[in-house]
């Protein structure tokens, strides 16, 4: 994407064939030498944040020249189909399956003409890391099972007059001023499943894998251990970090220790990205605050960036995050910055063009 080598946050970034990179709300897998990037393929125009075209991907060995390695999973001209065009498919990560040799591909899913009210997980699976990627289903998560760390008290389902008292507040800021006490959306949910919006994949050094989701209207996070083909819920699964509205969820480990970096939940405009850290994927995870230094700006919006992934490397994580363009999806931008740790804490410093060699 550049001659010199350099990373340039929010620069366009062209390809081997002189195109802008068109795979937003990405994620990395590094498999065999090889980075690849998936992310969602924008069309031009507001109605580019639609999925008009599919899941695009790229691949690299040095991060910073990319090749089209074209769209690996596509959107279906089938009326009716849950990934029909037109749909939502959000946030695609793919994830290699040492057991079974297939790449895994989640991402979320809102069917056409529906706004966001579906609030569903996509499988999609692969033998070669660039697809095709062959759609196997799509679902809310962990139908019938309550999570592990509820009491007991509360493993009833809410009754139709307790769902009614709480239409009226669906919207997610609203969620804030709910009585975490009374434990709503998952035991509205319970039944036909758990709402899954935006998500990341983290695969563990044991081998587990785990789907993170804004889940409950987008007030509460869910944790969900993946069964062995990494294609479906273990069927465990956390509340995490409830009515805190995290969004954008992106996990690294450090140490021994695992870190997510998310953001507020303010749809396309940027705000102030918290970090959060755990000693299990299952929590409890404490948040530690903003990990972003700079001017007053920077700081509130995490350098005009919302957060998509983190790749770890053997020298450290760099943050992956998105600059919308809402008005023009296509021409949204990548924010990259290797992650910076003071005092064991990691942290985050806009620079105008950095190197990943050596990080790499
Ligand atoms: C954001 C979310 C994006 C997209 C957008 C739609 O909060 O992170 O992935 O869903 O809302 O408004």
């Amino acid at each position: 994407m550049t001659t010199d080598g350099l990373i340039r946050p929010g620069a366009i970034w062209l390809d081997d064939r002189g195109v802008h990179v068109n795979a937003h709300g990405g994620g990395m897998l590094f498999h065999g030498g090889v980075y690849y990037w998936f992310g969602e393929h924008k069309t031009e125009g507001e109605g580019g944040n639609r999925a008009n075209v599919g899941v695009h991907v790229y691949s690299s060995t040095d991060l910073v020249r990319w090749v089209d390695g074209g769209i690996a999973l596509e959107v279906v001209d089938e009326s009716g189909h849950d990934i029909e065009r037109g749909c939502v498919l959000e946030r695609p990560k793919v994830i290699f399956n040492a057991r079974t040799g297939k790449f895994v591909m989640w991402f979320h899913l809102e069917l056409k003409g529906q706004g966001y009210r579906a609030a569903r997980a996509g499988v999609a699976i692969s033998d070669s890391p660039t697809g095709p990627f062959r759609y196997l289903g799509s679902g809310r998560m962990n139908a019938g099972v309550w999570p592990l760390n509820v009491p007991v008290e509360y493993h009833r389902p809410l009754s139709s007059d307790e769902v009614a008292g709480i239409e009226a507040i669906r919207a997610c800021t609203a969620t804030r001023v709910l009585d975490e006490s009374m434990h709503y959306y998952y035991r509205r949910d319970f039944a036909g499943g758990q709402m899954s919006r935006d998500m990341t994949l983290f695969v563990d050094d044991d081998g587990e894998a785990y789907h993170v989701a804004a889940s409950e209207e987008n007030s509460t996070l869910h944790i969900t251990r993946l069964n062995e083909e990494y294609t479906g819920s273990s069927g465990e699964y956390v509340r995490s970090m409830p009515n805190r509205c995290h969004e954008a969820p992106a996990i690294f480990k450090h140490e021994g220790r695992y870190y997510m970096i998310s953001s507020d939940c303010t749809g396309w405009a940027p705000n102030a990205a918290r970090l959060s850290v755990a000693d299990r994927m299952f929590g409890p995870w404490r948040e530690l605050g903003n990990p972003c230094c700079g001017s007053e700006s920077e700081v509130a919006t995490t350098f005009e960036s919302q957060s998509t992934y983190v790749l770890s490397t053997p020298s450290g994580p760099i943050y992956m995050g998105d600059r919308w363009r809402p008005k023009d999806a296509i021409d949204g931008r990548y924010i990259w910055l290797p992650f910076e740790f003071e005092d064991g804490v990691p942290v985050l410093r806009w620079r105008e063009a950095w190197s990943p060699v050596g990080m790499v």
